[in-house]
């Protein structure tokens, strides 16, 4: 790459397709198979990859010291910066959904909600007409209607066996959620000779494995 590009991506479930996808396009993130406690990594080609928890990527980009990031649609609708959201990646699918355990209402006066996503949960009931009480935690939320914390909770499901496990179900589905590739509104000027190129690239191949499919 003419110029170097950091890239803030999102430690766990999306990490290892990012990566794969990203190597598709020439850049070496071999760096990143490195074990250890590393949180920056300079690639030999000039990229700097910065490994992040997930919510915190919109953040890192926003704030211009990582130009693309890779995160879920989730964590986008949540944190609602100002990113040049320029791809759907396809991979890290689930949906984002209302649950909680089977047959309780939706229209409860003061419904209890627990999630890691207060502001979508928040859009959401407001969108319904609906007074709620949001109880924030950072994970592990099905435990919220288990032990009397919340009503419901509102989360992602991919494949919906920790609702299952836990007696728990699908009251409303809100939207698909999937992985996207954000940039820096900035960067994409400054660094435009880099990044639509790769921009490009990833949208030619995301096209031919759809074709595959
Ligand atoms: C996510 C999500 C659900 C679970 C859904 O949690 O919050 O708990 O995965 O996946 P499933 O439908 O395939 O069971 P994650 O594993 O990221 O951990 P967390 O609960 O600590 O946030």
């Amino acid at each position: 790459m003419d110029k170097a590009v950091t890239f803030a991506l999102a430690k766990g479930r999306l990490a290892n397709k990012a990566v794969e996808l990203l190597e598709g396009q020439g850049i070496d993130c071999g760096v990143l198979r490195e074990q250890g406690r590393r949180l920056v990594f300079d690639g030999p080609d000039g990229c700097r990859f910065l490994l992040v928890k997930p919510s915190d990527v919109p953040t890192y980009v926003d704030h211009g010291v990582a130009d693309v990031g890779v995160v879920g649609k989730d964590t986008l609708m949540e944190e609602n910066r100002p990113l040049y959201e320029m791809l759907d990646l396809g991979f890290g699918a689930c949906r984002l959904c209302v649950a909680g355990r089977p047959g309780t209402s939706l229209n409860d006066r003061h419904l209890r909600v627990a999630t890691k996503y207060p502001r979508i949960a928040a859009e959401v009931f407001a969108q319904r007409g609906s007074t709620i009480e949001i109880i924030r935690l950072n994970g592990s939320v099905e435990l919220g209607p288990l032990v009397g914390l919340s009503d419901v909770i509102l989360d992602i499901v991919e494949s919906g066996a920790t609702l299952k496990a836990n007696g728990l179900c699908v009251l409303e589905e809100i939207c698909p959620v999937s992985a996207r590739l954000v940039v820096n509104r900035v960067s994409l000027k400054t660094k435009e000779s880099a990044i639509r190129p790769l921009v490009e690239g990833l949208r030619a191949a995301l096209k031919e494995e759809r074709k595959e499919k």
